[in-house]
């Protein structure tokens, strides 16, 4: 984990012509770099740097720095077992057989993409975000950071600093997980601040089914509990293509496919 994010540090301190070249355009390219979020369609960006590389079922990785790639291979491959045993729990805590959401999800071949979050002082913080308030679309985000604090989670209507312990994996629920087991798991809305004092790094793995799954509240559990689809089934790929095409907004994209209920 220190070693990722050493490396990522490096990345980003890399000469610009020395980093791959990015497209804004390209959401679903499987390496990209480049500043705020989607500096294509946003007015006004935010205090940060990413690098997003997607790295399962296909591994993908920047030329530079030349340690990554086996670190990140590593890594991918390590935090996509942690997701698996966590997945198997969630199944099972729905009343679903063990391995039902990996079946019915794809998961043998789940999109994993590496996003590594860099956030310089900013000299005025209050003014600036480092990224505004969202979900993230797959099923798990697992999260490390270096020990500057940022990231805010809201709870019950008001955010919390997430003072995460040293060397631990923070893991966030996402919009997937939400509409797999029909809202009862919620996709966690977070944020992350910025300071003016020292550079924050992060280092977030999402963990979503396959790209080309159609994903729908688990139709077994709909069965079991009797209850009504709360949301409309929508490809992944469809899904991730629209949320990363538009401005960051909370849970918008999580509210398109919401089955108001009037
Ligand atoms: C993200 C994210 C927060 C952070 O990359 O999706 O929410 O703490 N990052 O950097
Ligand atoms: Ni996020």
């Amino acid at each position: 984990m220190r070693a990722m994010l050493d490396v990522s540090n490096e990345f980003f301190n890399l000469p610009e012509e020395e980093k791959p070249k990015f497209e804004p355009k390209d959401v679903l390219e499987p390496v990209r770099y480049g500043t705020s979020f989607n500096s294509a369609k946003e007015k006004v960006f935010c205090w940060r740097d990413f690098l997003k590389v997607f790295v399962h079922p296909e591994f993908h990785c920047p030329h530079k720095p030349t340690a990554l790639r086996e670190l990140l291979l590593e890594y991918c491959e390590k935090t996509r077992n942690l997701v698996r045993k966590l997945v198997r729990g969630i199944s099972e805590s729905l009343g679903l057989e063990e391995y039902e959401l990996v079946k019915t999800l794809n998961l043998d071949s789940s999109l994993q993409i590496l996003i590594a979050n860099y956030y310089p002082p900013c000299p005025q913080p209050q003014l600036a975000l480092g990224m505004p308030p969202h979900s993230d679309h797959g099923l798990f985000t697992l999260l490390i950071e270096n020990q500057v604090g940022g990231l805010q989670i809201q709870h019950k209507g008001e955010w919390f600093n997430v003072n995460a312990l040293p060397n631990s994996i923070l893991v966030n629920t996402g919009d997937h997980l939400e509409i797999f087991s029909n809202g009862k798991y919620k996709s966690v809305l977070h944020k992350a601040i910025v300071n003016n004092k020292n550079t924050r790094i992060s280092i977030a793995m999402t963990n979503g089914p396959s790209l080309n799954t159609i994903v729908s509240p688990s139709s077994k559990l709909v069965e079991n509990e009797g209850c009504e689809p709360a949301y409309i089934p929508m490809k992944y790929k469809d899904y991730l293509f629209s949320q990363q095409n538009n401005p960051l907004n909370g849970k918008s994209m999580l509210n398109r496919v919401k089955i108001q209920n009037n």
